[in-house]
């Protein structure tokens, strides 16, 4: 048994950008390992199911580490779900808000556990999965996505699974209503999944617990396993560990249920960065800062800070706003015009062309959302670890021009 000593505060980065030819991805190997091992102290500890939520980071060739930790991965697609399959190995739990009756199959070839977005859907696939688990001898699991209106979204649409008009998940009303046509309708399903959080704390997720149990309680008792999804923080050095893992052992004795978690962007939690190269700085007379050309897209790279302007985006050794002498816009290298961070960052000392720029929380969400618009290189993925007695930068993936190629046409 681990103590409460194994919460390690981050280790600092050790990251040369210098080092980096850019643009690239960089994740850093023991930063990423710090919050593996956090997450596995909080699976050990609180004895639940801890998953990769494969839409937030999907490096594959990093999944040999990682399966070391989590139990397996939580997807959204047939793809993913054969990705996970073929390389994580381990569990793969499937989430999609509609599945496709010509992928059903492959999809259960590759998942372990199925959770419906409604009975609809339940309904139509139920036969499926029996004879295709009878006929394989595959003890598939299924389960339902459950809405329980209660929002944690500070007006955020975007990242709010309980908006008024969410087609994510049931309602209670619904729920109860299915129940009420047919008793049954819960045959074969054996549990259930919420997922509600972004960047949340385990003090939200106990008002969650605390509301899920007044409404959907007496339904609980009768269920294998709960999903709490993802959305919590759990490897922020503020977050509380503890209290985590005691709300999960409270729930499971309480219910008498296994309890499941599916991060995604708290596995690669400021474990890694987006690393670009300056281009060229455009000064006017007329505007009251400089540009810097970066040889990053903020359009085809940093593709959730553009449709999310909040989103915090830290750049190493600078602050937002103009507190600093040499007062930055950061421009990406394509045509678009609004291809740029519209907050500015300053710097103590000038850019120059050929310096680096680091942008922090650069991996998740990021690099699955990529594009390959206007042809911009996209950026190398790249592992920062320890070889020998010195870090370095290991080339996991350069971007050819034939992966341009092959995606036009
Ligand atoms: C169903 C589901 N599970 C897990 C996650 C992962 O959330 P996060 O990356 O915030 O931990 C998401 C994110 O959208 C999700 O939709």
């Amino acid at each position: 048994m681990q103590s409460i000593g194994a919460i390690k505060k981050r280790p600092a980065s050790t990251l040369n950008p210098g080092k980096v030819q850019t643009p690239a991805f960089v994740i850093e190997e023991d930063l990423l390992k710090h919050n593996l091992e956090r997450l596995q102290y909080v699976s050990d500890m609180a004895g639940c199911t801890i998953l990769l939520a494969m839409k937030a980071w999907a490096t594959w060739p990093l999944f040999g580490m990682v399966k070391k930790y989590l139990s397996g991965v939580e997807v959204s697609s047939l793809n993913e779900a054969r990705l996970g399959f073929e390389e994580f190995g381990q569990k793969v739990h499937i989430y999609s808000p509609a599945y496709k009756p010509e992928e059903f199959h492959e999809i259960l070839k590759n998942c372990s556990h199925v959770i419906f977005n409604s009975f609809a859907q339940w309904r139509q696939f139920r036969r499926t999965v029996k004879d295709f688990s009878r006929k394989n001898k595959k003890n598939i699991e299924c389960g339902l996505r459950i809405n329980p209106e209660m929002s944690f979204g500070e007006g955020e649409d975007m990242y709010n699974p309980c908006a008024v008009d969410s087609r994510l998940g049931v309602r209670l009303s619904e729920f109860e209503k299915a129940l009420a046509e047919d008793p049954k309708v819960m045959d074969g399903l054996s549990g259930i999944h919420f997922h509600i959080f972004f960047e949340r704390d385990e003090q939200d997720l106990e008002k969650a617990l605390y509301h899920i149990e007044k409404r959907f309680g007496k339904y609980l008792k009768q269920l294998k396993w709960v999903n709490f999804g993802g959305g919590q923080k759990i490897t922020d050095d503020n977050y509380d560990v503890e209290a985590l893992i005691r709300l999960i052992k409270n729930f499971k004795k309480k219910y008498g249920v296994e309890v499941h978690l599916e991060p995604g962007a708290a596995v690669v939690w400021q474990s890694g960065t987006l690393v670009a190269s300056v281009l060229d700085i455009i000064e006017s007379e007329d505007v009251p800062y400089s540009i810097a050309i970066l040889d990053i897209s903020f359009e085809a790279h940093l593709t959730d800070f553009m449709l999310t302007p909040s989103l915090n985006l830290r750049v190493r050794g600078a602050v937002e706003g103009r507190e600093n002498k040499y007062v930055y816009q950061f421009g990406g290298c394509s045509c678009l015009a609004g291809d740029r961070r519209e907050q500015l960052y300053s710097f103590s000392q000038k850019l120059k062309v050929g310096d680096r720029v680091v942008f922090e929380d650069g991996i998740q969400y990021s690099l699955v959302k990529t594009t390959m618009f206007n042809g911009i290189q996209h950026p190398d993925i790249v592992l920062w670890k320890k070889i020998g007695k010195e870090y370095a930068a290991k080339r996991i993936r350069k971007f050819e021009y034939e992966d341009f190629k092959k995606r036009m046409g």
